[in-house]
């Protein structure tokens, strides 16, 4: 008879046969599989547990201080706020190919962690919430050849250079489980039910160059947009809603005025695992509120454009 209950025993217990007494070091990313695991984690081996987030510069707004303080708070996790934005930045400049992308975040994620590590004596093991869908996606695509979509930087072995082991609690699991086992955690409700974010953030939601002066904008749309889901109930029947700022400027008029601003597009799609998705059917009222207010209140982007891709042929993320 298979429990979730008796499922987070059988894990405790693994994590501990794994361990031992080694200190173990956490990638936090605020997501729900990262403090799920995070949790679990907290459970099977307390105060030898060290979360680091890292602050890479491509988070959404107040994000950082969100997830910090509720970890240290809530949970009482030692938790290391690596504030590692210059770093992230200055390697991206310029850089426009999106696996690139992908690579310099994922490598630059390792550093750091390394960096991290060495400085918590005794730290031999790096815990991750990979999850099943991680895992296979980035080896094949079902039904298709096997072909890389998209490297995930959480997914693999590290390299053994850092000697660091690896922990993986949740890599049999599937989002829905990973929030049921949350849940059992004791997890508050309003962590539970977070979208997910991908690891590599907002570089992956802002096409071509990433600049800190596109970020400013992508961030400011992305919170109206979500504000707007939540004022209208629509949250928990999304699987994940973003805003996209696209690599274009277009023209439009404003009072008197001509305009020259960013294009973006939002994107809001309903899953069950994230293996495949249908975009969510907004009204044309919410559209068009929510249009009519990004413009208004973001400076910088003067055209909204809804996204109705499903997965496939499209992916969720647009890189
Ligand atoms: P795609 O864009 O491949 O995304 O349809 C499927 C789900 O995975 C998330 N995603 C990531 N999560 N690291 C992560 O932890 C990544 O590199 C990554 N890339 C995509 C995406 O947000 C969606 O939920």
């Amino acid at each position: 008879d298979w429990t979730m209950s008796a499922y987070r025993e059988e894990m405790v217990q693994k994590i501990k046969d794994q361990v031992g007494d080694a200190k173990v070091i956490c990638a936090l990313s605020g997501g729900v599989d990262s403090s799920v695991a995070a949790a679990l984690l907290n459970e099977a081996i307390g105060d030898n547990l060290t979360c680091v987030f890292v602050d890479h510069g491509l988070l959404r707004l107040n994000e950082a201080d969100e997830v910090v303080g509720m970890f240290r708070d809530h949970m009482n996790l030692n938790v290391i706020h690596a504030k590692e934005q210059d770093l992230f930045l200055g390697e991206l400049e310029g850089v426009s190919d999106p696996e690139t992308k992908r690579k310099i975040i994922g490598k630059l994620f390792i550093d750091v962690f390394q960096k991290y590590a060495d400085q918590i004596e005794g730290a031999s093991f790096l815990a991750q919430g990979t999850l099943y869908p991680d895992v296979i996606e980035s080896v094949s695509f079902s039904g298709g050849p096997s072909v890389t979509i998209k490297s995930h930087h959480n997914v693999g072995g590290l390299p053994e250079k850092m000697g660091l082991k690896l922990v993986e609690p949740l890599r049999e699991l599937f989002k829905d489980e990973v929030r049921a086992l949350g849940r059992e955690l004791g997890l508050p409700d309003s962590f539970i039910g977070r979208h997910p974010f991908p690891g590599p953030g907002l570089a992956i939601r802002c096409p071509g160059e990433i600049t800190r002066e596109k970020l400013e904008i992508l961030r400011k749309a992305d919170a109206v947009y979500i504000d707007q889901i939540r004022k209208h109930g629509l949250y928990d029947e999304i699987w994940q809603a973003f805003v996209a700022i696209l690599p274009v400027k277009t023209v439009g008029v404003m009072g008197d005025g001509r305009t020259y601003d960013y294009a973006c597009a939002l994107r809001a799609v309903t899953s069950v695992d994230g293996m495949t998705a249908d975009y969510y059917p907004f009204s044309h009222d919410f559209l068009g509120e929510t249009a009519t207010r990004i413009i208004n209140e973001v400076k910088g982007i003067n055209r909204v454009t809804y996204d109705i891709t499903s997965k496939p042929p499209g992916t969720i993320e647009w890189e």
